[in-house]
């Protein structure tokens, strides 16, 4: 408890002009569920939360950004923190440049061609970070091959954890109040019930981030599973166990 953890919530919006913007659909839910969660445990949470429709949790102090480079900025400043949980659903591109008015249609001309250009990526930056978080966990939102693709942002982002999630339409996901999710870290794949986002939050909390006991005991609990039930068989088994062994060594040093 006492600890400080940086989470991030909601969509982010990229304007195209000062009437029109390219965004995500998240309403928050999820990533403010969390902060929510951690601030109940005693943690010193720091919300970075795009525009959304909900409330501030309470207990939490909360900056609010509108763009994916003002969302990154907010988390660096916020720098160092002993864990970070990025829940935002972070626009991937923006127009090279935001208008300055209103594009207006021109008859007979078509429609404008807008040049993109990639956005930041916030949590491949915190976790290649050289103050990066002694836990760092991302979210994936995936509408097919859901578990495969997490897996590949857990290794490039640098993640210890993914929460893999099932965003397709037909979950109901997106705006909603439930969420089926996979846990994955370098030990395997946890497979969770579909839960309210209030008890994901509360799941996750407790799995980790109140302080490096949860963490150790949930990676413990991780490797400890029998290797068939993990795809990739024993492989995935000496990570988890290692990861286990250097949370115990880093819990004793910390205190
Ligand atoms: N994320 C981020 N900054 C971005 C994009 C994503 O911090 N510019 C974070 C999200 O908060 C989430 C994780 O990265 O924790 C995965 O986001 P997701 O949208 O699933 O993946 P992308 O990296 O955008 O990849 P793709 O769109 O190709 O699936």
């Amino acid at each position: 408890s006492g600890r400080k953890i940086i989470v991030t919530s909601g969509p982010t919006h990229e304007p195209i002009d000062p009437v029109r913007y390219i965004a995500n659909r998240s309403s928050g839910k999820q990533g403010h569920a969390i902060a929510a969660a951690l601030a109940k445990l005693g943690a010193d949470v720091r919300l970075v939360s795009g525009p959304v429709a909900i409330p501030d949790p309470l207990g939490v102090t909360v900056t609010h950004v509108d763009t994916a480079r003002q969302m990154l900025a907010a988390v660096e400043a916020l720098l160092p923190a002993d864990a970070a949980v990025m829940v935002a659903a972070v626009a991937d591109w923006r127009t090279e440049t935001a208008a300055g008015e209103k594009i207006k249609k021109q008859p007979g001309k078509g429609a404008p061609v807008l040049p993109m250009t990639e956005n930041p990526d916030i949590l491949a930056n915190v976790g290649h970070h050289a103050m990066r978080p002694q836990l760092v966990i991302g979210f994936a939102a995936e509408t097919e091959r859901v578990v495969e693709q997490a897996k590949k942002k857990l290794q490039t982002k640098r993640c210890d954890w993914i929460v893999a999630n099932d965003v397709s339409p037909a979950t109901g996901t997106f705006g909603g109040d439930n969420n089926l999710v996979h846990l994955i870290s370098a030990a395997g794949v946890e497979d969770w019930p579909k839960l309210s986002k209030r008890e994901v939050a509360e799941r996750l909390a407790a799995s980790g981030a109140e302080d490096s006991g949860g963490t150790a005991e949930r990676f413990d609990v991780m490797a400890g599973v029998p290797t068939s039930r993990f795809p990739g068989g024993t492989l995935l088994r000496w990570p988890g166990l290692v990861a286990g062994m250097l949370f115990y060594s880093l819990r004793d040093r910390i205190g």
